[in-house]
Formats: C-alpha cells, sequence, structure tokens
C-alpha cells in the first residue's frame, strides 16, 4: 500500500504544559526539546510566546537550539501576540506560526463577544499578520468540535484563501465521538473548494477518554497531521498520546494509509523525560509506556509469550525503547565517562561549574548505591539543570528523627537567598517533621495539593522520587527531589516547588480572553 506522510505535531511543551503544575523552566523545555527532535518530531510546538517574558525566552532558546524539527509557537488573532510569536521563532531552521480563534457559537458570544462575520475577518487578518513572520501557518478553529459546520467551511476556505498552509480542526473539549469527528473531516475535505491546498490536521482532548480514537478517525478520514502530547499530557485530562498514536499507525499498518518517521525507540526515554520533569507519574497500565504495559503476569501469558512471542504481544518492548535497567557507570566511573554518558542522554549542562556538581553529586550517590543507571543519571542532574538565580531556598543541612512510639523531630538548615536559617518542628511522621520546619523558615502558606514517592529503579537502594504540588494565589506548580533517603528527597521537593513558586512570573493562558 503506498503511505502517505504523517505529520507529528507535538504540543508538550505548549498544551501539555498547561496542566496544573506542568510548568517547566527554560532548561527543562530544552532538555525536552531535544529529546522530541531525537525522536524525529516533525513540528514542536514550543509554547506561546505572549503568555510571559519567560516563555517567549524559551522558545526563542528552543528556536536556536534545535536543527531539524520545525519550531512553532502558538498566537492568538491577535497583531501583538503573532508578532511576539514572530519575534520567538525568527532563529529556528524551521519555522511556524500557529494562530487560532474560537468558532463555535459558544466561545463567539461568551468569550469573544464577537459575530461571526467579525471572527472570519478577524481570522484572515490573523493570516496576514503571520505571513509577515512565516510562510508556514497553521490555523486553528478553537472548538471545532461544537462549531457549526458550514461556519468552519467558511472561515476554513477562507484563511487557506489568505494563505495558511496547515488547518487544525480542534476538538477543545474532548466532545466528540470517533464517527461523528471522522464525518466532520470528511465532510470539511469535501466541501471546502481549497481544501486541496493545504494539510489537514486534527488536535483532540481526552474528556472522555477518546481524544486517540478521534485522532485516528480523522486519519483515516483524510487528515494528515495529529496534535498530539508525549504521555496524553495536557490541560483537564490531557491530549491525544503521541506514543498511543504513532504505535497505533505502525502496529496497524494494514489499515493506515499513512507512516510517520518518528524514531519509536525514543518514546520511552521521552516519557520518561516528561514525567520527571513534569511531576505528573505515569500510570502503570497505561498503554505503550505504563510499566506493566509489556510485562505478562498472568502464568498462561508467561507460557504463550515463552512458545511464541507474538501469541500475546502485538509490539516488541524494546521497539519502543524499554531496555532491561542497564548497569550505566559505577563507583570508579570518571568525570569523562559521566559526561560522556551524560552526552549520550541528551543532557547538557549549563556550565562546567554544573557538571563538576552533578559529578560530585554522582560519586556521592554511587557511594550510597553501586549500581547506577539512566534513570539516576536524569534524577540526579535535574538540580544541576535549575540555574542558581532560581534557587532561592536550598538546603544545607537535615536531621530527622523517628522512632517507634516517638514523635518525630526535624531540623533543618537552608539557605535562604544566602543566609543561613535553622528551624526545628515535630510532625505525625518524618515527611510532615521535615515540611513543617522548612515551612518555619520558608513561611509560604502554601496549600499542599498532591506527595507522591516512587523508587526511580529497582531494589531497596533505589532513589526515591518525590513530587510536591503546592497551590498558592491561584498558582499551582510541582517540584521534584531524589535521593536515595525519602525524607531527604521530599524537603528537596519540597524546595524545588517553593522556588519555583518564589520565581514563577504571572503567565497569560492562550485560551483566555482575545
Ligand atoms: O484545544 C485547543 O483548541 C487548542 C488550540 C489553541 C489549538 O489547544
Ligand atoms: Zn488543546
Amino acid at each position: 500500500m503506498h503511505k502517505e506522510k504523517l505529520i507529528i505535531f507535538d504540543t508538550t511543551l505548549r498544551d501539555g504544559e498547561q496542566s496544573p503544575g506542568a510548568s517547566m523552566t527554560q532548561e527543562e523545555k530544552i532538555r525536552v526539546a531535544r529529546q522530541l527532535e531525537k525522536m524525529r518530531v516533525d513540528v514542536i510546538e514550543a509554547g506561546f510566546a505572549a503568555a510571559s517574558p519567560g516563555d517567549f525566552e524559551a522558545i526563542r532558546a528552543i528556536a536556536g537550539t534545535v536543527k531539524e524539527s520545525t519550531i512553532c509557537s502558538l498566537a492568538r488573532a491577535s497583531e501583538s501576540d503573532i508578532a511576539q510569536a514572530g519575534e520567538a521563532i525568527r532563529s529556528a531552521a524551521r519555522k511556524r506560526i500557529h494562530t487560532f480563534i474560537a468558532t463555535s457559537p459558544i466561545h463567539m458570544e461568551k468569550k469573544l463577544s464577537m459575530t461571526p462575520d467579525a471572527v472570519v475577518e478577524r481570522a484572515v487578518d490573523a493570516i496576514g499578520w503571520a505571513r509577515r513572520h512565516a510562510d508556514d501557518i497553521e490555523f486553528s478553529a478553537e472548538d471545532a468540535g461544537r462549531s457549526d459546520l458550514d461556519f468552519l467551511c467558511r472561515v476554513f476556505e477562507a484563511v487557506i484563501k489568505a494563505g495558511a498552509t496547515t488547518i487544525n480542526v480542534p476538538d477543545t473539549v474532548g466532545y466528540n465521538l470517533p464517527d461523528q469527528f471522522a464525518e466532520t473531516i470528511r465532510q470539511l475535505l469535501s466541501r471546502i473548494p481549497n481544501a486541496d491546498r493545504a494539510i489537514w490536521s486534527v488536535h483532540c482532548h481526552n474528556d472522555l477518554g477518546l481524544a486517540v480514537a478521534n485522532s485516528l478517525a480523522a486519519v483515516l478520514a483524510g487528515a494528515r497531521q495529529v496534535e498530539c502530547t508525549v504521555n496524553g499530557l495536557g490541560e483537564r485530562a490531557g491530549n491525544a498520546a503521541l506514543e498511543e498514536i504513532v504505535m497505533a499507525v505502525r502496529t496497524r499498518a494494514d489499515v493506515f494509509p499513512v507512516e510517520t518517521v518518528i524514531d519509536t525507540a525514543q518514546i520511552v526515554p521521552a516519557s520518561k523525560l516528561v514525567s520527571q520533569i513534569t511531576g505528573y507519574p505515569v500510570q502503570p497500565n497505561k498503554a505503550i509506556v505504563g510499566a506493566n504495559a509489556f510485562a505478562h503476569e498472568a502464568g498462561i501469558h508467561q507460557d504463550g509469550v515463552l512458545k511464541h512471542r507474538e501469541t500475546y504481544e502485538i509490539m516488541r518492548a524494546e521497539d519502543v525503547g524499554w531496555t532491561k535497567n542497564k548497569l550505566v557507570l559505577g563507583k570508579h566511573s570518571g568525570r569523562t565517562a559521566f559526561k560522556s554518558r551524560l552526552a549520550g542522554l541528551g543532557i547538557e549542562l549549563p556550565s562546567e561549574e554544573a557538571l563538576n556538581a552533578a559529578f560530585a553529586r554522582f560519586k556521592d550517590l554511587a557511594d550510597k548505591k553501586h549500581e547506577i543507571f539512566d534513570e539516576d543519571l536524569h534524577a540526579l542532574v535535574s538540580d544541576e539543570t535549575v540555574t542558581p538565580a532560581r534557587e532561592h531556598f536550598k538546603l544545607n543541612y537535615a536531621r530527622v528523627t523517628s522512632e517507634t512510639g516517638e514523635t518525630p523531630l526535624a531540623r533543618v538548615t537552608l539557605a535562604v537567598g544566602g543566609q543561613e536559617r535553622q528551624a526545628e518542628a515535630s510532625g505525625s511522621g518524618p515527611v510532615d517533621a521535615v515540611f513543617g520546619a522548612v515551612e518555619r523558615i520558608a513561611q509560604s502558606n502554601a496549600e499542599l495539593l498532591l506527595y507522591s514517592v516512587n523508587a526511580i529503579t529497582t531494589g531497596t537502594d533505589a532513589q526515591g522520587e518525590v513530587t510536591v504540588r503546592l497551590a498558592k494565589a491561584g498558582r499551582i506548580v510541582n517540584g521534584q527531589g531524589a535521593d536515595t533517603d525519602i525524607v531527604i528527597a521530599s524537603a528537596k521537593a519540597y524546595l524545588n516547588a517553593l522556588n519555583k513558586l518564589y520565581s514563577s512570573q504571572g503567565r497569560v493562558n492562550p485560551q483566555g480572553d482575545i
């Protein structure tokens, strides 16, 4: 069967990052963007340039770093948003502006307070503004899934005429069903006279758990770009999961008339990286990237797999990047081996100083834990990729006592903006005590929304990776910390979250008002 190309448009760094607490620092965004490039994602939506100066700078840095993938910035249909997007992606080897406006009756009336005629006019103007900065222009009709079909035909025909090269049909609120969504795509393709002058794209949210099913149905109906995120990260129930789209198209090549150029062996590393950076864990039974996705528990299945793999497996674990936990470094590994393994993982530390600090931490870890895996290295360097300016609170010392029948007690010493401060607190457990002591110094009064611990690798000497989610004044942040001692990991995670609260600026949500 002749295969057409299915363009994979990744929006982990934009729609994914809009998930509560999933915000990433510039360094973290660059690490994710590099991994996406390594996975051979066609288009990386690097952010929404007008959200804040930090978002703008992160897109600019990604545009200057990534060479193979197209770098895209989102922009509302406003001249100033589009100018900022154009400036942020200016240095990219391949660049795209993605502009959008809502087209459903409810969004036009209640959110935009605009008439349908004014929306068409604004959409066409937006394409004109975008063409000043790029030739590759994507237009989205926000809430297309609940828009009137005749109106969608009118808007899309007008923007294609104005120069839009990709037309995206978002099911913004995850309302559609696969057959219905596929029919929408079919109707758009057959009724719009200039439909053949654009690439048709879909962007599905997962509120009914149908984001992947809807996207795949749309591909069968003629869509040739799918917008998705690693691990299905995204607002509310998330977006279509990249790994599920890519592997469905590949595994069911007998059904799909398309193929992607994704290097599927990079899927699991990308999943782990995004999960580790955002603090959003991957559920064990998640398709493709869940820890149990290829585990055969039931004896009967194991027997079948051992006799003949295909009895119960439709994909090979190694094809999506699952490897046995390999010993990568040990106690005697030197700085050069350490540096080269980091390079192999796509990790570049910001300075020699950061590399030296990470190497010292590696030596400490190797003393406590004899086998160091790639997962350990990812956790270990995450501290070093945070620039010192953002580290307002730093853990210098912690002593925690916990004994049967006694109240746990913690004493911590923090550097706060360079000044040493000490406090003690008791708690219902050692973690509660350590958080209490930190809070006595930081006085953040932030609300603790989530506390979770995961072992990074197997074994009781594994590092525990802790995620802490804090909320304050409408802002939600996730902090991570890793250590072989989970109480220390917890303290680090709490401080990491506080540092994010302390340094994060206000941001504009692209899907708010225009
Ligand atoms: O869900 C949505 O409609 C979006 C658009 C901005 C493409 O994210
Ligand atoms: Zn979206």
